[in-house]
Formats: structure tokens, sequence, C-alpha cells
């Protein structure tokens, strides 16, 4: 039944098979009132494109949002029920049938949250460093590798950030962000001047460290190095005996940031390797690193990935193929994260 508020209307949704029940609020779509209460289910985007939260509606109406593509969601999937949890909006109470699952990993609980920018700065000619103040509630716990959605004025969809910095009890959020052009949610990222105000909500995202007693291998492309260097700090702010390493892929010297930081890490641990690698160096980039593709580099470097964990940021070719030579070198896919942007 729907309960009649002042302002917004609210519904119920039953989980089946478990039969809990949760609220949503008219507006608020079935994914996000799942992850608030505290439900445990996969996604992955989070804007209805990797299909990862499908579920099937056995009972009430909804409507899908118009950014599902056929492609995320096909038209037989449809006239069946299956929806995507994300891009859903219900309009009645609903019961679902959903696979909530079992996670290990610590779980943080969804705030919005108001922030101030405490600094902004190029650190390469499209990526900016963003540190942001949170100032309502002033912390807010989050696991190294997940998210941030941010409200972007003039659109109705968020845009969502990983943290690059380990959570330490302070309201102090790392976020890399990569200029795209013609982006206007990146745009305004970039163009935040210290002391401008910021909103949205988080943390999202389950690309947690799992494992610290299985060789780690960490693979980025771009500002896809945000959670990977959450991850990096969160790996060695507790005892780690086994092996790490991080491939970097990045087109030309130009691309490449904090790779003194990386290579102090690298010297401080004997156990963390740091492979920086581009792809097309520039003559005058006088590169003497590796060079080509980071799957190649990566298959190159290590003859045997057995027993190993991979954690994977980038653009969707770069995760496609280093899955392909993490696969064939012995790891197992149900030991890769990753999140694709
Ligand atoms: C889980 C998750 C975490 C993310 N974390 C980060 C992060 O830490 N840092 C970060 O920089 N981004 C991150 N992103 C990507 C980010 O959310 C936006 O998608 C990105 O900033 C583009 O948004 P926009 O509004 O600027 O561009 P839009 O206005 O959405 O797109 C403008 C045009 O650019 C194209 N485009 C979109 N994204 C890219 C891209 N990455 N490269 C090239 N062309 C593109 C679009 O197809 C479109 O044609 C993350 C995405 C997800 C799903
Ligand atoms: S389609 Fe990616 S999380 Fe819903």
């Amino acid at each position: 039944m729907s309960k009649a508020t002042t302002a917004v209307e609210t519904y119920e949704i039953t989980l089946e098979p478990s039969g809990k029940v949760i609220t949503v609020k008219e507006g608020q779509t079935i994914l996000d009132a799942a992850i608030r209460n505290g439900i445990q289910v996969a996604y992955g985007c989070r804007h209805g494109s990797c299909s990862a939260c499908k579920c099937q509606v056995l009972e009430g109406d909804y409507e899908i949002m118009d950014r599902v593509s056929d492609y995320s969601l096909m038209s037989f999937e449809r006239e069946e029920g299956f929806t995507l949890m994300c891009s859903t909006l219900v309009e009645s109470d609903l019961v679902i049938e959903v696979e909530e699952e079992e996670s290990d990993l610590p779980f943080f609980a969804v705030h919005d949250f108001e922030a101030e920018v405490v600094e902004n700065k190029a650190v390469t000619h499209d990526i900016h460093l963003i540190t942001l103040k949170l100032e309502e509630p002033v912390e807010i716990p989050y696991g190294s590798g997940q998210f941030f959605e941010f409200d972007i004025p003039g659109l109705e969809d968020t845009r969502a950030y990983s943290v690059a910095n380990k959570y330490q009890d302070s309201s102090l959020i790392e976020f890399h962000i990569k200029r795209v052009p013609e982006g206007k949610g990146s745009n305004y990222m970039c163009d935040l001047n210290v002391g401008d105000a910021v909103t949205g909500s988080g943390p999202y995202g389950s690309m947690q460290l799992r494992n610290r007693d299985k060789n780690i291998i960490f693979v980025a492309g771009g500002s896809g190095m945000a959670p990977i260097k959450s991850l990096v700090e969160e790996l060695f702010s507790e005892s780690f005996e086994k092996e790490a390493w991080f491939f970097y892929g990045a087109r030309t010297k130009k691309d490449l940031y904090l790779t003194e930081e990386w290579l102090e890490l690298a010297e401080k641990h004997h156990n963390f390797h740091f492979v920086p690698a581009l792809s097309q160096p520039d003559a005058a980039d006088e590169w003497d690193g590796e060079v080509g593709f980071i799957a190649d580099v990566i298959t190159k470097t290590l003859a045997d990935m057995s027993n190993s964990d991979a954690y994977l940021c980038g653009p969707p070719i770069m995760i496609e193929t280093a899955c392909d030579a993490l696969t064939k070198g012995g790891v197992r896919g149900t030991d890769i994260s990753y999140d694709e942007f």
C-alpha cells in the first residue's frame, strides 16, 4: 500500500526471495533505495549502461528511464519484467526478484553531502587533482576504491568520481578528474575554485580491497589512477607480505602524473613494483621505460599470475585487454575487480 506524506509519495518494495521490505521515494531509483537501506546487490555504473543491476519485477508499476539503451536491456527482457534497478522509478508498491549478495566487504552507509573545494590543481594537461573538505556531514566513512556521485548544475544526472585517498577519519577526500572535451560534469569539476561548494552522495561501489594474503596486480589508465591509489594506500597502511605491482598506462610522458610519489613508494616497500608504460611516446619524451599497451606489458613482466588478485580502472578497451592478459596469466575471473570509465 502506498503511504501519503506531506510532499513526496513513498512506496514499498518487497524483495524476493528474502521477503525484505524497503521504502522508496517518488523519483528515487530502486537501486538507490536498496543501497540506502543497506541491501547488498550487484551494481556498477549506476547509469543504465553496464546491466549489472538487473532484477525482475513480479508485481507493480514502474518506469524505465530513457537512458537505458536497447543493448543494456533487450526488448524481450523488458517484456518479461526485467529492468535495471539503477534506472527504474517506482509508480506503485512493487515485488521484485533480486539476488542479494553475500559479501565479506565492509558496508559503508550512503550519505548526502555538502563539501568545500580546498585544492584544485592540474596535474597533467587534462587531469585535475581536487581535494574536498566535507562540511555536512563532517565525516563520511568509505572504503578505498569506492566512489561518490556529484550533482552537476544544469544536469539531472549525477557524475561518479572515485576516491583517490584512503579514509583516514578526516574530512578530506581527494579526487582525480579528467577533463572530457564537451563533458559537462568533468568540466564543471575541473573549473571549480577553492572555496566553491559541491554536493552529492556516497560512498558507492564494491571495488574494495578483498585480501592481503595474495599477490596483487593493480592496473590503471588516465584518471583511473584514483581508486587504485586509494587501494594501494589501504594495502600498505597495514602489514602486507606478498608482492604488489601497479601497471599504469599512458599515451605520452605528458599524460603521466604522481610518478615521483609512486617511485618513492616503491623504494620504501621492496614488495611494491611500479611499472609505468607509454603506448605512443614522443621522440622528445626520452623515455627509457616500458613502451606498448598495458596488457602486453603485464604479460611481458609477469610470467605466472596465479594466486593473484587484480584491481583495474580505466577506459573500456584497456580493461578488456588487460583482463584478457590477466586471465591468460592465471588470474581467476572471480579474483578480478574493475571500474571502467
Ligand atoms: C564508477 C565510476 C567511477 C568514476 N570515477 C571517475 C574518476 O575518478 N575520474 C574521472 O575522471 N572520471 C570518473 N568516472 C567518469 C565520470 O563519471 C564521467 O563519466 C566523466 O567525467 C564524463 O562526464 P562528463 O559529464 O564530463 O561527460 P558527458 O557530458 O557525460 O560526455 C561528453 C562526451 O564525452 C564522452 N565521454 C564520456 N566519458 C569519457 C571519457 N572518460 N573519455 C573520453 N570521452 C568520454 C561521452 O561519450 C560524450 O560524447 C567514473 C565513472 C564511473 C561509472
Ligand atoms: S546498469 Fe550499471 S549499475 Fe545499473
